[in-house]
């Protein structure tokens, strides 16, 4: 690969010719510049410069979308079109994600930093997945009837049944870390169960979700049931939250802004999940196969760079294994190869934007005047892009900002413990988060014990990262409100009618 180009040389023709048009927003059908015909600069995470500009979008434009999206619910054929029709176009996204899996895959890692051959493994064929996955459900979203027994009217007989109807128009906002994938979450649920949407990607990496949008359209969604805009949270995502005409936001990112999304909705009672921040205990047993464990809890941290919302990145291991399960995970992060995403070498790529480098490398110096010792890693990598080393810290205690906080990075704090019931819990159960968790253990009874007790969405038993569109994620906690995924997702897109009838 050519060093000077960080892999721009390797993107396709289709790619190229994607970045080269104007990036407009979609709203009913239409692609559009904002109104105030503002845009904004997307930038290569390897390198800093330009590789798109996109619209800013505004109050007016969050407007305009939202009016589209309630037109789109109330009136449009949507409603009308059966439940078979819907999970048909689902199915067909689903399949178009496949057919462009490598120029997806160039697009992402080109826009957030990760490596195209992570990008085309998981992010885009766990969106074609989750698509059709969801696709099934369209048909099978099911009432209930209902036996009753009125104790006033005792000669009274009722028919009685529950409706699920979809539960209007949905504002979706979310993050930079999988872009493609986060869209995919969030659109897959609300399109099964008809409502409409207006999604808000991340200012820092708008492009798959433009490209999903063509796709949508693509694959006859009809107009105004997917509006996409490209902005930023204050001017964008604030008054999407806030709009009047949306019955419900679904929100993915951080905590902090987790807050203002239920202030915003607060005004009119919307409904609102979240899917927040995390600060994932990883818990290595002295009886666990460390050939499995000291990978594991390396990828736990590692993946993505750190930018993933359960990354395990409180590890606690027991006294005994505690020197050796360091030194192999310290091992593993120096040999990690670290460049480009589009550089089909490389293992970890920039951090996303300029912003998360000087958040990540302020951690690293708080963790080190707090006490801390890194055994690998610790610094910026390079002086190019926005790069950091994989950093495990050592030395570290439940004092310091590097244990307590989400630093959304490839830095692993690691503290050893001596026994399960009486420290253990506690410790790992000890953070406003509870996201996710890990345990790696020999011994069923143990792992399922501790897996009972961990106040954590989702635990992982000697494994981690293993998402599935089956398999509902979320967290308990500070971590969020609901569930992505599986069918318990559906509930966060459906209102429950009961009709009683007197026969
Ligand atoms: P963020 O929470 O500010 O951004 C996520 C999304 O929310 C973006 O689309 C953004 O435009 C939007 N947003 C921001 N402010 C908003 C507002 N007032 N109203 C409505 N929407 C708004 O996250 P950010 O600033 O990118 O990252 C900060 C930290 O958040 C990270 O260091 C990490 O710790 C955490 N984070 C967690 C994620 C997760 O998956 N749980 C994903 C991204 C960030
Ligand atoms: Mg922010």
């Amino acid at each position: 690969m050519d060093g000077n180009d960080s892999g721009l040389t390797s993107l396709s023709a289709t790619v190229r010719q994607f970045l080269s048009q104007p990036k407009k927003a979609l709203i009913n059908g239409k692609w559009q510049a904002a109104q105030a015909g503002q845009t904004f600069e997307v930038l290569n995470p390897a390198t800093g410069e330009v590789i798109a500009r996109v619209a800013d979008c505004q109050k007016a434009d969050v407007d305009q979308a939202v009016q589209a999206a309630r037109k789109a619910f109330d009136g449009g054929p949507w409603r009308r079109m059966s439940p078979a029709d819907r999970g048909k176009i689902l199915w067909k996204i689903g399949d178009l994600i496949q057919a462009n899996l490598e120029d997806l895959a160039q697009i992402e890692s080109l826009d957030n930093g990760k490596p195209i051959a992570v990008a085309r493994a998981a992010d885009v064929v766990l969106a074609a997945d989750l698509f059709r996955y969801m696709a099934g459900w369209a048909t099978k979203i099911e009432g209930e009837s209902i036996s009753l027994s009125v104790p006033y009217t005792p000669d009274a007989e009722y028919h009685a049944y529950t409706r699920k109807e979809p539960i209007g128009v949905v504002a979706q906002i979310i993050p930079w870390n999988f872009p493609l994938l986060m869209a995919a979450w969030k659109l897959g649920p609300v399109l099964a169960t008809g409502c409409t949407v207006v999604l808000k990607v991340a200012e820092e990496t708008p492009l798959s979700g433009l490209r999903l949008a063509e796709i949508c359209q693509e694959a006859g969604l009809p107009d105004g049931v997917l509006n996409l805009l490209t902005g930023f949270g204050e001017s964008c995502g604030a008054p999407l939250a806030a709009h009047p005409l949306v019955d419900k936001v679904a929100f993915t990112g951080s905590t902090e802004v987790g807050k203002l999304i239920v202030r915003a909705a607060a005004n009119d009672l919307k409904k609102v999940t979240l899917e927040l921040g995390g600060k994932s205990p990883n818990i290595i047993l002295n009886d666990a196969d460390l050939d499995i464990a000291i990978p594991g809890a390396a990828s736990a941290i590692f993946f993505n760079h750190g930018q993933t919302c359960c990354a395990g990145s409180r590890l606690f291991v027991q006294d005994k294994v505690y020197d050796k399960v360091v030194e192999g995970i310290s091992k593993i992060a120096q040999e990690i190869k670290i460049g480009p995403g589009l550089d089909p070498t490389t293992q970890m790529g920039p951090l996303v934007s300029q912003v998360q480098l000087d958040r990540v490398s302020s951690f690293l110096r708080s963790g080190e005047e707090q006490g801390a010792r890194a055994t690998c890693g610790g610094k910026r990598n390079g002086d190019k892009g926005y790069f950091v080393q994989p950093t495990v810290l050592v030395d570290t205690h439940e004092q310091m900002r590097v244990y307590q906080e989400e630093i959304f990075g490839p830095v692993l704090v690691a503290m050893p413990f001596k026994d399960v019931d009486d420290e253990l819990i506690r410790r790992a159960n000890d953070s406003v988060y509870g996201l996710a968790a890990g345990v790696f253990s020999s011994n069923l009874s143990s792992a399922h014990r501790l897996a009972a007790r961990l106040r954590a969405g989702t635990v992982w038993v000697n494994c981690y990262n293993i998402f599935d569109a089956a398999l509902p994620f979320g967290g308990y906690k500070q971590s969020g409100w609901g569930r992505e995924m599986g069918h318990e997702v559906l509930k966060n897109y459906l209102e429950t009618k009961s009709v009683c009838m007197s026969v």
